[in-house]
């Protein structure tokens, strides 16, 4: 309880304890809720409904959850949830407690069916363009977050909920997930990172393949072709997302930060400037407590416990 309050405090929420462990979890019962208390930081009122913070404790302390919760448009991103995805990453990326983030879906069947089409024919092409920017720099802002993100997609992930998952580190699916980048059959492009992320995850010409059709996969050929990490049964992609959470959760919290950023930042650059990258990166790590924790727990052999000094 110490530690959400700390969690509400900084992130300024209002803090929603629910009655019960909550709805949320209702919604997902393969969790595995016998070491985890859950609750919910609605993002004040003005903002949006349909975007929940979601802030486990106890033994999972330090992983948060964005939940999506638009089930009347199937999580269709629209200028009021794109504000709450905005103000709830923000507040993640200001939050030093918050280790691993899961993007995570209430809707059933749906992860997210990409931006709003009905808003969208009401807009003029100026609006349309100020719009694609924003959800375009809060995806970047996603994929800029220095702690590891993982999308849990169970059903359609399309369009602009492809593009979301796919500036997340991680994808998850259900064998029942669609994925895929309809633009095109919109007469448009994918616009929020899609045409640059994508190729760069699983190459120039499968992407192409999936751009240009616009044709929507099943969980396992998107698990055949890199473009999501694990595919498990249907209605397990969250539970499995929980259990990797949980093992990014019990290491070193600046050497997992400091992994993402030699990584990312690392790939674009040539070998030597890489490797003085990584070498920078490593040299965050030296004069921790975290390092030397980890050496004594091995020394006597015990699980060590990381405080993220
Ligand atoms: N924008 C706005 N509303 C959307 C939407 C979107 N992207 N996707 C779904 N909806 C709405 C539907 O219009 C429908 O509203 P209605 O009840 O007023 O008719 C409601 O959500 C339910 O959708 P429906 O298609 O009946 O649900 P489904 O379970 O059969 O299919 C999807 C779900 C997501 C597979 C399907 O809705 C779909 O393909 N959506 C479009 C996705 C897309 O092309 N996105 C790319 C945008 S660039």
């Amino acid at each position: 309880m110490a530690a959400l309050t700390a969690l509400t405090k900084s992130l300024g929420y209002h803090c929603a304890k629910r009655s019960k462990i909550s709805t949320f979890s209702q919604n997902f019962p393969s969790h595995n809720s016998r070491f985890q208390t859950l609750r919910t930081l609605i993002l004040e009122p003005s903002l949006s409904e349909s975007v929940k913070l979601n802030c486990l404790s106890d033994y999972d302390s330090g992983i948060v959850e964005v939940n999506l919760d638009r089930p009347e448009a199937k999580n269709a991103i629209g200028k009021d949830m794109l504000s709450g995805l905005r103000h709830a990453f923000e507040a993640v990326d200001r939050d030093s407690s918050a280790r691993v983030v899961m993007i995570s879906s209430s809707v059933p069947k749906v992860f997210c069916a990409g931006a709003d089409l009905k808003e969208r024919k009401k807009m003029t092409a100026a609006e349309v363009h100020s719009f694609v920017n924003y959800l375009r720099s809060t995806f970047s802002l996603i994929e800029e977050l220095q702690i590891p993100t993982i999308a849990v997609i169970e059903g359609a992930a399309l369009g602009g909920g492809l593009e979301m998952a796919l500036s997340c580190d991680l994808r998850i699916c259900g064998e029942n997930a669609l994925l895929g980048l309809p633009e095109t059959g919109l007469a448009i492009i994918p616009g929020a990172g899609g045409t640059q992320r994508l190729p760069r995850l699983v190459g120039k010409s499968i992407a192409k393949d999936i751009i240009f059709t616009g044709r929507r996969m099943g969980g396992r050929d998107a698990m055949s072709m890199g473009l999501v990490n694990y595919c498990v049964p249907a209605g397990e992609a969250h539970s499995k997302a929980l259990e990797i959470a949980r093992e990014i959760n019990q290491k070193g919290p600046i050497a997992i930060r400091m992994a993402k950023r030699a990584i990312n930042e690392g790939i674009d650059r040539e070998m030597i400037s890489a490797l003085d990258l990584e070498e920078e990166c490593y040299e965050q790590t030296l004069n921790t407590k975290d390092r030397l924790e980890g050496l004594a727990a091995f020394a006597e052999k015990r699980k060590p416990i990381y405080t993220g000094e």
